[in-house]
């Protein structure tokens, strides 16, 4: 089967499975503990509360539409991912799916490393003093300014992503005197989805470099023959929002092959493998993903498995995960504008925010869930779509769900999961002002990043 997925993210439209929400919860008051994040709880009044205070406060303080971060489970779920691996593996944290100075920090705090694809990444986690030797820069277009950046820097990996980048950084490295260190993406002929994986039609994409046809051994011959480079391993990134282990075995089985062809072609045992990221999170309560310790148990058992068979020494494992870490410490919170009941369809409710907020919905089909979070109602469940304030039909935040029918304009309700590809592909689409993170803890909430202003499109705008 052929889909139109690509490794850096699938289309999760062509991997829906059927027949969710097809009911509502025997209760929808009940917050399920898959969706939301770990200091999610309702008071006594019915109201959400996230890190000690409740929603209307927040709403109060820091506006509508506004995405809340819950500190204490984002810090748990890194803890949890750096135990899970030890201290025989790295966790990077994929800084696309959220970044910013503070997520730097905790990051730094609790022990991660970093992953950046960008300069604008870049520099976020150095200005927030990450030391340069725990940051891996990605990306299949590097530029030439981004290289000579992270040269400087010292970052502590380059990912080299295709011919021209392995001249290009030894070029740079050498005119430095520096012996970068670097992997090499390549391609392995997986594509992992949601529910499955397929193990063709992986050429035609633009990332790394194919195992096919003898071309990642091409890579490592050059890289190894160039003295600006010290290739310490091999990397592999087989898509997003996986849940099925099968695919990350066959990536991970592939990659120590070609360890092994080049041990037997140079008499050198690369170091490294780094598997990248993809760990699905739940969305809805229909999802079930995986823990890191049952994760990293799958890898680690699986790369020594083959080592052992291949009779190479087991590479130090890392890991890139973003979604599964940032992912489900957040939720958007909106406030319901408009409610239009389209008889023997379904019930339109407008809120404050939409696609610019969370492309995610429009952008993959992504399915998202919903609550009344400004307080509990026993009313029957209405189906409805949460749609937002764009000019245009595709604009759908959560596209099936039911909240309760008497829902009325002035509630609040709230998205969870949209801590990751959320804000980070935000836009200001009809001049939408992109909405802040505030990060919640122990009963205090602070500006991580703050609200847009008028004054910030008309700063950009130079007339
Ligand atoms: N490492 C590499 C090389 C990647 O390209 C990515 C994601 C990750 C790690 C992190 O993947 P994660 O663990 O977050 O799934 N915008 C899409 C996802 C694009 C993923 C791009 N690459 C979405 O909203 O679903």
């Amino acid at each position: 089967m052929s889909r139109s997925a690509h490794p850096a993210g699938p289309r999760h439209a062509d991997v829906l499975h059927e027949g969710h929400y097809s009911a509502p919860a025997a209760d929808l008051n009940l917050l399920d503990e898959k969706v939301w994040s770990r200091t999610v709880t309702r008071d006594a009044d019915g109201a959400l509360t996230v890190g000690g205070m409740t929603v209307a406060r927040l709403a109060e303080e820091f506006g509508t539409p506004a995405y809340f971060l819950d500190e204490s489970d984002f810090r748990a779920r890194c803890r949890a991912w750096s135990d899970a691996f030890g201290p025989d593996a790295d966790v990077f944290y994929a800084g696309k799916a959220f970044l910013s100075r503070a997520v730097v920090r905790w990051l730094k705090e609790e022990g991660l490393n970093l992953d950046v694809c960008s300069g604008g990444e870049l520099t976020t986690a150095l200005d927030a003093g990450m030391p340069a030797e725990r940051i891996a820069f990605h990306g299949n277009n590097k530029t030439v300014a981004e290289i000579e950046r992270a040269v400087e820097a010292g970052v502590g990996r380059i990912v080299l992503d295709s011919f021209q980048e392995i001249v290009r950084v030894a070029h740079i490295a050498q005119r430095h005197g520096v012996r970068q260190r670097v992997q090499i993406r390549v391609t392995v002929g997986v594509e992992a989805h949601t529910h499955e994986f397929i193990a063709t039609a992986h050429e035609d994409q633009k990332f790394g470099i194919a195992l096919a046809d003898g071309q990642a051994a091409e890579a490592v011959r050059r890289a190894l023959s160039l003295d600006g480079l010290d290739l310490i391993g091999v990397h592999s990134h087989i898509g997003s929002q996986i849940f099925d282990m099968a695919g990350f075995e066959v990536s991970a089985r592939r990659v120590v092959q070609l360890l092994a062809e080049i041990r037997d072609e140079h008499g050198v045992e690369l170091p490294e493998i780094d598997l990248g990221g993809g760990l699905g999170i739940a969305y809805t309560s229909e999802d079930d993903p995986r823990e890191p310790h049952e994760i990293a148990k799958a890898l680690s058992d699986i790369v020594t498995r083959e080592c052992e068979a291949a009779k190479l020494r087991t590479p130090r494992i890392s890991v890139e995960p973003g979604r599964a870490i940032v992912g489900p410490t957040a939720f958007t919170l909106y406030e319901v504008g408009t409610i239009k009941p389209l008889e023997g369809l379904r019930t339109y409710v407008s809120v404050d925010g939409g696609m610019s907020d969370n492309i995610r919905t429009a952008l993959y089909d992504a399915e998202y869930s919903v609550a009344l979070v400004s307080r509990t109602s026993d009313a029957e469940p209405m189906l409805v779509r949460v749609v937002g304030k764009h000019c245009e039909s595709g604009d759908i935040v959560v596209k099936d769900a039911f909240l309760p029918a008497d829902l009325a304009p002035g509630d609040l309700i709230a998205v969870p999961a949209t801590g990751a590809y959320c804000r980070s592909m935000a836009s200001n689409y009809n001049h939408a002002l992109r909405p802040p993170v505030v990060a919640v803890r122990d009963g205090e909430a602070r500006v991580i990043v703050r609200r847009e202003t008028e004054e910030d499109l008309l700063r950009l705008d130079v007339g």
